[in-house]
């Protein structure tokens, strides 16, 4: 297999090609600005616990948690951020993707503990198969992340997200940028209030699910 090749979106922020699953890691109309419209805005700042807990599905670029991670400097915010992840990107990759010395360290820090970055953000990195993942506590919110439904149909199942619902505090938010009708009624038939929101360039609408 050929090694993932670096991209650069529309607004100047990096994301990958995965060989794997022939797609992009990130929306190619701007990664960055993505991250922040779907797991940020309508996620880590929807949700006013504090400390608050996270869980992603898919660290990938560490986009999602660097992004978190900020937030939870500007707004001394305690976050426990648990990752599951399968594949991980290799150390090539993520020198060509950043030269910031903190969103580094995420790639740097050691797996399956967990790992204080700064005072506000403790990183618990794990190196599983979100197919078959045990959660070590329960989650205020939930950024999944996964590829489409089209390319790896496994992960949006009643099944995951019927898992990732009992890992869930009250009230706790999922988002994703997915808002196709299939995923969102199998969110519902799980147990959880869907919204439907403005999406972010290039995409009408993303979902939230509340529990
Ligand atoms: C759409 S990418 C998002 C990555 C990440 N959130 C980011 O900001 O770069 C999906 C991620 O899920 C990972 N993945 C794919 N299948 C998985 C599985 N079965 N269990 C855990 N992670 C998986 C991929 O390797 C990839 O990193």
């Amino acid at each position: 297999m050929k090694p993932d090749a670096i991209f650069l979106t529309a607004d100047g922020s990096k994301t990958i090609y995965s060989e794997r699953f022939g797609e992009y890691y990130h929306s190619t109309h701007g990664a960055a600005n993505e991250s922040n419209h779907v797991f940020i805005e309508a996620g880590y700042l929807a949700t006013l616990v504090h400390p608050v807990s996270v869980l992603e599905t898919g660290f990938g670029t560490g986009l999602n948690a660097w992004l978190s991670l900020q937030q939870a400097s500007r707004l001394r915010r305690r976050t426990f951020y648990e990752t599951i992840e399968r594949y991980p990107i290799n150390s090539t990759t993520v020198s060509e993707l950043t030269d910031d010395t903190v969103f580094r360290s995420l790639h740097n820090a050691t797996w399956e503990e967990p790992v204080e970055i700064t005072p506000w953000f403790v990183l618990l990195k794990r190196n599983s198969d979100m197919l078959f993942a045990e959660f070590s506590r329960k989650f205020d919110l939930v950024y999944f992340d996964a590829f489409s439904p089209a390319v790896q149909p496994e992960m949006w199942t009643h099944d995951i997200f019927a898992r990732l619902y009992e890992a869930m505090n009250p009230n706790a938010i999922l988002t994703t940028y997915c808002a196709k009708g299939i995923v969102r009624r199998t969110l519902q038939n799980v147990g959880f209030g869907v919204e439907r929101l403005p999406g972010p360039t290039g995409k009408r609408e993303i979902l939230r699910a509340r529990k």
